[in-house]
C-alpha cells in the first residue's frame, strides 16, 4: 500500500499519482490529526510526499511524518541539507527520509511515462496497391498502430479523465461499459493502470479474441445475444445499465453519448489529418460505430476548410446508409439506432458497403499492401476506392483503418469460417479451381491470331460460347504473356460491325483492345474478385503460361457453386 501527501495548492505529477492507492491532501507542513488517522489506516509501505516546487512546506511535512514513525520518500529537485552525507538527487537520505528527483535533470531519455501518453499521433500511409487504378491519393491513417491497437484508445482515455476530473469516478471505482470491444481495451488499458474495475457487456457476434483480450486485462465480460432490441432488458445496453446502477462507485463512460467520444477526435485525430496532410486532404472517410470518429474529426476538417467531403462507410443493412438496423456480419461499425455522438451535419455522404466486399477488401489490403487490417478497415477502404473513382490527381482522400486483423484471425482471415458464410464457396480455393469448373470440353485456351478477320473472331467465340478470347502471336501453348498482343469482347465487336459492316472484313489486330490483365493460376480466389471489378475478364497464368480466360460469368458460378 501507498500513499500520495500533496502538501499545498500543487498538481502532482501524473506518475505519482497512479502509482499511490490513497491521495491525500494537507494545506500547509502542520498534519491535521485526521491526516495522520489517515495514512496509520493504510498501513503503508510508503508514504510519498509531494509540494509546491522550490517551496519548503513538504520537506517539513515529511519530516513530521518520518516523526510520526512512517517509511517516507519526499519527491523534490530541493532536497534538505543532510549534515553527514552530500545528498544526491535521486537516491539520498535526510532526516531518515528517502529523497527522489521530482524532475528529471539528466541528458533527456526518450520515454514515456505510461503507455497512456503513447496513444495517438498515428502515421498515414499511402496505398498505392490497391489504389492503383486511382488518379487521387490514397492515403491510411494507421489507427490499429495506438497503443492498445485500435482508433477507441483516444476516447477511451478522454472520457476517463473527463470523469475524474468531474468526481465522476473516485479512487476504487468499477467502470461499467457496453461495448464490441476496442473501446473495451482502450478503457481496459487505463483502469489496469489507474486500478479500476472493469466490467464489458457485449453481444454475442464478437470473435473469441476479442473477449479473451479483455479478460487478459484483468477486465469482466458479459456476453448477451445479438438478435434483440436495444430496449430489451436481454440487450447488451440495457445490461450494461442495469449493472451501473447496481455495482456501488460504478460509472459508465458510455461512448454513445459521451461528449468527449467526438471531443477527443476533435482535440487528436483531426488536427494531426490537417498535419499530416499539409492542409491538402479533400475527402475523408470513415466507419461509423458511435460516430465519434467522423463526426470528430469531421468538425475539424470542416473549421479548417468547409469544402472537405465527410464519407461514411457504412454496413449495408446499419441505419446510416438508409437501412433498418438488419444484422451485418462486420464488427465495431453500423448502428441500429442513431446515437448522440453522431453529427449528421458534418458528413456529407454515406457509402453502403457489403459484408462481403468489407471482407474481400480486408483480405486484398492485408495481401497487397502487407497491412493486417479489420473488417471496418476493409469497409472504409472500399468506400474510399468507390469515391476515388471519380477523384483526380489533386484529390487527397485519408481514411481510417481502426484496428487491426489480428482480432478476426479466426473470422475474416479463416477460409472455413469465410466458406462457411458464402464468402468463398470452397476451402482454400484457388484461380486454378475456378478455372477448374469451366466446361471440359472447351479448348485449354481459346484464341484467335492477329491476321483472322472480325467475322471469323465471332465466329469462333460464337462456337466455344466465350464472350472474350486473347488475340495471340503464336500458336498455344504460349510460352509467356508477351505472345499475347491483345484482347476482343464480342459485344465490342459487335457493335462495331453494326455501325461499320466493312468492318467484318479486317484483319482483328486492327479492332482489339489491350491485352486482359493476369493473375495467377496459385493465387487465392480474392485477387480474380479484385481483378474482376475493374477488368471484365483476366488471363490466368500458371508459372508465367497463359493458360485461360476467366470472366465475370466464371466467377459467378464458381462462387454460386453452378
Ligand atoms: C473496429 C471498429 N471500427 C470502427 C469503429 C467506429 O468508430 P466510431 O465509434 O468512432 O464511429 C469502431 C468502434 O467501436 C470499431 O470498433
Amino acid at each position: 500500500m501507498r500513499v500520495l501527501v500533496v502538501v499545498g495548492e500543487t498538481e502532482p505529477p501524473e506518475r505519482l499519482v497512479v502509482r499511490a492507492d490513497r491521495v491525500l491532501h494537507t494545506a500547509g507542513p502542520e498534519l491535521e490529526p485526521q491526516l495522520l488517522a489517515d495514512v496509520r489506516a493504510h498501513i503503508p509501505e510508503d508514504v510519498a510526499v509531494v509540494g509546491a516546487a522550490g517551496r519548503s512546506e513538504a520537506a517539513a511535512a515529511a519530516a513530521e511524518l518520518r516523526a510520526h514513525g512512517f517509511p517516507v520518500t519526499l519527491y523534490t529537485d530541493h532536497p534538505p541539507a543532510e549534515p553527514d552525507s552530500p545528498a544526491s538527487p535521486g537516491h539520498s537520505r535526510a532526516h531518515g527520509l528517502r529523497i527522489r528527483a521530482l524532475t528529471d535533470t539528466g541528458p533527456a531519455m526518450e520515454v514515456a511515462d505510461s503507455l497512456l501518453d503513447l496513444v495517438g499521433n498515428t502515421p498515414l500511409v499511402r496505398l498505392d496497391r490497391v489504389g492503383k487504378r486511382l488518379d487521387c491519393h490514397l492515403l491510411a491513417k494507421c489507427e490499429f498502430l495506438n497503443a492498445g491497437g485500435s482508433v477507441k484508445d483516444r476516447p477511451a482515455v478522454a472520457m476517463v479523465d473527463a470523469a475524474e476530473r468531474a468526481g465522476l469516478l473516485l479512487p476504487g471505482g468499477t467502470l461499467v461499459e457496453p461495448t464490441s470491444g476496442n473501446t473495451g481495451v482502450g478503457l481496459a488499458i487505463v483502469a489496469a493502470r489507474r486500478r479500476y474495475r472493469c466490467v464489458f457487456v457485449m453481444p454475442d457476434k464478437m470473435s473469441a479474441e476479442k473477449i479473451k483480450l479483455l479478460r487478459a486485462y484483468g477486465a469482466e465480460v458479459v456476453v448477451c445475444p445479438t438478435a434483440v432490441a436495444p430496449s430489451d432488458p436481454e440487450s447488451y445496453y440495457s445490461v450494461a445499465n442495469r449493472l451501473t446502477e447496481e455495482i456501488p462507485g460504478a460509472f459508465q463512460p458510455n461512448q454513445y453519448r459521451n461528449a468527449q467520444n467526438p471531443e477527443s477526435h476533435v482535440r487528436s485525430t483531426g488536427p494531426e489529418i490537417w498535419r499530416q496532410t499539409a492542409g491538402r486532404i479533400t475527402h475523408f472517410v470513415a466507419g461509423i460505430g458511435t460516430g465519434g470518429t467522423i463526426s470528430g474529426v469531421g468538425q475539424y476538417l470542416k473549421a479548417q476548410n468547409p469544402a472537405i467531403q465527410i464519407v461514411g462507410a457504412d454496413p449495408e443493412g446499419s441505419v446510416y446508409s438508409g437501412g433498418d438496423g438488419r444484422p451485418y456480419l462486420v464488427e465495431g461499425i453500423g448502428e441500429d439506432f442513431w446515437p448522440e455522438t453522431y453529427d449528421r451535419s458534418v458528413v456529407d455522404r454515406v457509402v453502403a458497403v457489403t459484408d462481403r466486399d468489407s471482407f474481400l477488401t480486408a483480405r486484398r489490403v492485408t495481401r497487397e499492401e502487407g497491412i493486417l487490417i479489420g473488417g471496418s478497415g476493409g469497409t472504409a477502404v472500399w468506400a474510399a476506392l468507390e469515391i476515388g473513382k471519380e477523384l483526380g490527381p489533386d484529390h487527397v482522400v485519408v481514411l481510417i483503418l481502426p484496428d487491426s486483423g489480428r482480432g478476426y484471425l479466426s473470422k475474416v482471415y479463416d477460409d472455413e469460417w469465410m466458406s462457411d458464410y458464402g464468402f468463398l464457396s470452397a476451402l482454400g480455393q484457388t484461380v486454378g479451381d475456378i478455372l477448374g469448373r469451366k466446361a471440359a470440353d472447351l479448348p485449354a485456351l481459346v484464341h484467335v491470331h492477329l491476321d483472322e478477320k472480325v467475322r471469323d473472331v465471332i465466329a469462333t467465340m460464337r462456337e466455344f460460347e466465350v464472350s472474350q478470347v486473347p488475340v495471340v502471336r503464336a500458336e498455344p501453348p504460349l510460352r509467356t504473356s508477351s505472345e499475347v498482343a491483345g484482347s476482343v469482347a464480342e459485344r465490342e465487336l459487335m457493335s462495331r460491325a453494326f455501325s461499320d459492316p466493312a468492318v467484318l472484313d479486317r484483319p482483328v489486330a486492327e479492332v482489339m483492345s489491350p491485352p486482359l490483365p493476369s493473375v495467377g493460376l496459385g493465387e487465392p480466389v480474392d485477387v480474380v474478385v479484385g481483378a474482376l471489378d475493374a477488368a471484365t475478364a483476366v488471363l490466368v497464368l500458371d508459372a508465367g503460361h497463359p493458360v485461360g480466360i476467366l470472366t465475370r460469368s466464371d466467377l459467378l458460378a464458381f462462387l454460386t457453386g453452378r
